[in-house]
């Protein structure tokens, strides 16, 4: 993953890449750096102290030169090499006056690290990216300027990569490069920018731009100049960025994922609002799949990863059975690589928060090289996902930082069933009045909500009591099911304790054998279709001495003879109840998390936006 930034023409580029670099942690916290340039100089300092990387980085800064006004920086999510401050980006060629920061992984790294010692260069890390620098080093000695140095030396090079190189020969210039990875640039009058997303510099400039694959970007203080690999002028295509100060800080809470959950009810209400015209059809951002084609569409797909698999999971069970349509929902790393068939009437619908998961977009790609439509759904505005997609679905949120994803969710799921609700509504499979009374009830969401949000108390009592359990299994059956994968995702990306979801149904074919005094079972029974079926299945657990965790809806008096610890939540259409379900679990995680100790908007090894494969 890692995250980039560069700043060239400003007096505070020191500063603007030290906060950037604050800010963009989530996506990678393993080591941080920075490099400056002025003429005939390049001036370096790395750090590699986990989720305080950039703190240690700041203190290492005190020592940087004054009044220099172009660098760049760096925040890394190890791939290749240890997170070691040797491994810590920028890298430098072997005169240490080029320095280059990477984001993604050159595949072709060894090939090419071998002939580059054959020619005499030294290498002072393990990572794939520094042959970029040594590269560049002997396209420069070869009388390229650095534009034409860069763009020369991506020719030889297979993967992904959002990279930016400086040279102290060339100190008022940054040079750009994109493929696969994001990038984007901006500007404001007198400064240029460059970054791999934009809440790094959101703040900083007026107008921002997308940096497509295979172009190479030339920032100089007055603007910036693109071309192609084989040196043409190129024009990058303007974004919309709609983030606010506000949006992009703590506000009051202890941490960015408690700030998160609390802000679900609104993340649900600005998602949901003005969906409907007057004469009862739904309206979407930017749609350019006709209603008559999506008349036509057979096959469902979802393609999606981690928490957005889940919510891509809930709108199966809702697109097949408002719209019978038939629904599969795939993982986005497996289905690219699987050769999947795509008839004609196949609708791809690929769900990211940050609509800059690599594994997602290139199964999207991949979809419409073969002929689908595709449909991207996320958070933000003019992410790759959304740029490369026929029509776009946003998820109004807000700009989601803590690593675990919560309110991404919950708005993902209330999208999605908007969509099932249209294609219902195009394909005539539901009344209208029917229709009328999914929307209203999906709009009412948001309230229960609210008031599961109130009963925080009662989690964190009940997480106290089971803070010591080491091992959990997460039931649920119906949508249900999701909701416990999601659930279980939680517990474990955030407390590192071993959580596992399953299909109730399933618990007695085969994992019913680790169940044993000391295990934790939480089950979601909200759903009164399948109310007894998920107490039997409890019932099991509990003559084999797990203790159960049951999130139920209010008004459940049965649940309180089985469950050993009860979480309350308002009844809701049980195709909408994940949306509510999740949340305690979400606290109960959260919770478990800060007991013992845990960094919960950094979890260990994690990032935010996963750009590599
Ligand atoms: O940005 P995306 O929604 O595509 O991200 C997908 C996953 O990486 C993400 O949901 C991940 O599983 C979260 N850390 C879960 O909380």
């Amino acid at each position: 993953m890692c995250g980039i930034i560069g700043v060239v023409g400003s007096t505070s580029t020191l500063d603007i890449l030290l906060e950037g670099l604050a800010r963009l942690e989530y996506r990678g916290y393993d080591s941080a750096g920075v490099a400056l340039v002025r003429q005939g100089e390049t001036w370096r300092a790395r750090t590699a102290n986990g989720t305080e990387s950039v703190q240690a980085l700041v203190r290492a800064c005190a020592q940087a030169p004054t009044g220099v006004t172009t660098g760049i920086g760096h925040t890394r999510w190890a791939t290749h090499g240890a997170p070691e401050v040797m491994n810590a980006h920028p890298h430098l060629d072997c005169s240490g006056r080029i320095a280059i920061i990477h984001n993604g992984i050159i595949e072709n790294h060894l090939a090419l690290k071998e002939d580059l010692l054959a020619r005499g260069h030294t290498f002072t890390s393990v990572t794939d990216s520094e042959v970029l620098a040594h590269q560049i080093e002997e396209l420069r000695a070869a009388g390229n300027d650095l534009i034409n140095a860069v763009r020369l030396s991506l020719a030889s090079v297979r993967g992904a990569f959002s990279l930016a190189v400086v040279d102290a020969l060339e100190p008022n210039t940054i040079v750009a490069a994109r493929r696969v990875s994001p990038l984007i640039v901006a500007t404001t009058p007198g400064a240029t920018y460059l970054a791999s997303d934009i809440p790094a510099i959101f703040d900083r400039a007026t107008s921002f731009y997308g940096v497509d694959d295979d172009q190479v970007v030339q920032l100089t203080p007055d603007g910036f100049h693109a071309v192609d690999l084989e040196g043409t002028s190129v024009q990058l295509t303007p974004l919309t960025v709609n983030f606010d100060l506000e949006t992009a800080q703590k506000d009051g809470h202890d941490d960015f994922m408690a700030k998160e959950i609390a802000e679900q009810p609104q993340a649900l209400r600005a998602t949901l609002m003005d969906r409907r015209r007057g004469d009862g059809s739904f309206t979407f951002d930017e749609m350019h799949v006709s209603d008559e084609e999506l008349k036509e569409v057979r096959r469902v797909v979802l393609v999606a990863a981690g928490t957005s698999y889940h919510a891509a999971l809930v709108a199966k069970y809702a697109i097949e059975k408002w719209a019978r349509l038939s629904v599969d929902v795939e993982i986005s790393s497996e289905y690219r690589y699987r050769d999947p068939v795509i008839e004609i009437g196949t609708l791809v619908i690929g769900v990211s928060q940050s609509g800059e998961t690599i594994d997602t977009i290139q199964a999207c790609r991949e979809a419409k090289l073969r002929g689908a439509r595709v449909i991207g759904i996320c958070n933000i505005v003019d992410a790759s996902l959304a740029r490369e997609s026929d029509a776009v679905l946003y998820t109004r949120a807000g700009l989601e930082v803590s690593v675990a994803s919560t309110k991404a969710f919950v708005a993902q799921v209330a999208v999605l069933e908007l969509l099932a609700l249209h294609l219902a509504q195009l394909r005539g499979t539901m009344d209208s009045a029917v229709i009328d009374d999914r929307f209203t009830e999906l709009t009412e969401v948001a309230d229960h909500v609210a008031t599961v949000l109130s009963r925080s108390e009662r989690v964190s009592l009940v997480a106290n009591e089971l803070r010591d359990t080491r091992d959990f299994f997460y039931l649920g059956r119906n949508v249900g099911f999701p909701t416990a994968l999601e659930g279980a995702l939680k517990l474990k990306e955030l407390t590192y304790l071993h959580a596992e979801g399953y299909a109730a149904g399933e618990l007695k074919h085969g994992p019913l054998a680790l169940i044993e005094p000391g295990v934790v079972v939480v089950a979601v029974v909200t759903d009164p279709n399948l109310h007894e079926k998920i107490l039997s299945n409890l019932a099991e657990v509990k003559a084999r001495g797990a203790s159960v965790v049951a999130i139920a809806a209010d008004g459940d008096e049965i649940i309180d003879a089985i469950a050993d610890y009860v979480l309350r939540v308002p009844a809701t259409n049980p195709l909408m109840a994940p949306i509510v379900d999740i949340v305690p679990l979400q606290q109960f995680a959260y919770a478990m998390a800060r007991g013992l100790g845990r960094n919960v908007d950094r979890p260990r090894n994690l990032a935010k936006t996963v750009t590599v494969e």
